[in-house]
């Protein structure tokens, strides 16, 4: 069993990333609902939480279906984290966690997310500070390093741990490199493979079938997998994963009932936690995923995009069900 502190979280974990605008609430319920093992806030500004930002403050919400659950943490400066774990402590989560490895600009140019990664003396008092604030585990996620050329991941490991972290998620993409490419999880396996290392490694990068979570698991050696794009109009994909680890055969595909029947009950939690006009808007980013690849689908998915109330989203959704059970009716007679 994978334990992170002294938190049981399961035999081979399957965590949900922490992803901004996405990881909400909401979203959170329907990946829990289908089969995610460990869960994060999406990032929240230390600076936002310290100045009683509502929009900072608002992410801290969690509810008790969701443990375990972790709270993200971001910021450049030392002081600023220690507070503000300090008010994340006050909100009950499970773990606090560290990000050193957004790379957007706006994070990476204040000091903060992979920026850290240029500054690794800093990056160990910031973590040190943090773990000295607060009784829960902290977990750091961070990327394989800033560029090529420093690619220190292996060493910022074993140093963070030796601080008191209680475990370490990798994404396997340098601050450089972004998005692009693929990752590289050669390096991943170096820092689990390295017998000084004792706490959860868990890898992140690019997992979006069962097949490759298999292939990663065996051929890496991780203690479990973050997902994060994957899973976004998709959640099936934790429960998918799970059972091809454990039977080796694929789950039969959400069809078309299930979809709806899950976007609707996302959008309505979405309403309920941010309102209905945000609720509504925010949603629209979905949809595009959770009927990807089916037949017939454009035309609803630019009114379901265009829909201004739940109530003319859900009648959309209904109208698309009718009329796919209608046309199999036509195609069996
Ligand atoms: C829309 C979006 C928002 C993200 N926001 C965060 C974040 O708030 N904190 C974080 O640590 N990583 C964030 N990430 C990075 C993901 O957690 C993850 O490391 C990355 O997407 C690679 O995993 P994947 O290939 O499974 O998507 C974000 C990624 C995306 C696509």
């Amino acid at each position: 069993m994978v334990k992170i502190g002294n938190i049981e979280i399961a035999e081979f974990p399957l965590l949900l990333a922490p992803m901004e605008d996405v990881s909400d609430p909401p979203f959170r319920a329907v990946c829990k609902q289908n089969g995610a093992d460990l869960m994060y806030t999406e990032f929240i500004s230390s600076e936002g939480l310290i100045r009683d930002a509502a929009k900072s403050r608002q992410k801290l919400d969690i509810f008790e279906y969701e443990r375990p659950i972790g709270i993200q943490l971001f910021g450049g400066n030392v002081d600023s984290m220690r507070e503000a774990a300090e008010i994340a402590t006050a909100a009950r989560p499970d773990l606090i966690d560290i990000n050193y490895g957004c790379p957007v600009k706006a994070v990476a140019c204040k000091g903060a997310g992979a920026a850290l990664l240029q500054d690794i003396p800093k990056m160990v008092r910031m973590t040190e500070e943090v773990v000295k604030s607060t009784h829960l585990p902290v977990t750091v996620k961070t990327r394989l390093g800033w560029d090529e050329q420093t690619k220190n991941i292996v060493e910022v490991a074993e140093r963070l741990q030796d601080i008191g972290i209680k475990a370490l998620s990798i994404h396997g993409r340098t601050r450089v490199q972004m998005y692009k490419g693929s990752a590289d999880w050669t390096l991943i396996a170096k820092v689990k493979e390295n017998p000084r290392m004792h706490i959860p490694i868990f890898g992140n990068g690019d997992i979006d079938t069962p097949q490759k979570a298999l292939e990663y698991k065996n051929r890496y050696g991780v203690d479990g997998l973050m997902i994060g794009r994957a899973s976004i109009g998709y959640p099936w994909i934790f429960n998918e994963i799970k059972h091809f680890l454990a039977t080796g055969e694929m789950l039969i595909a959400p069809d078309l009932n299930e979809r709806v029947k899950v976007a609707k009950q996302h959008l309505d939690f979405s309403i309920r936690w941010k309102g209905p006009k945000l609720g509504v808007f925010e949603m629209r980013r979905h949809y595009t995923n959770y009927f990807k690849g089916m037949q017939d689908i454009k035309p609803y998915r630019t009114r379901l995009v265009e829909a201004p109330t739940a109530e003319a989203v859900h009648e959309i959704l209904d109208e698309l069900v009718n009329a796919v059970e209608f046309s199999t009716s036509l195609s069996v007679l």
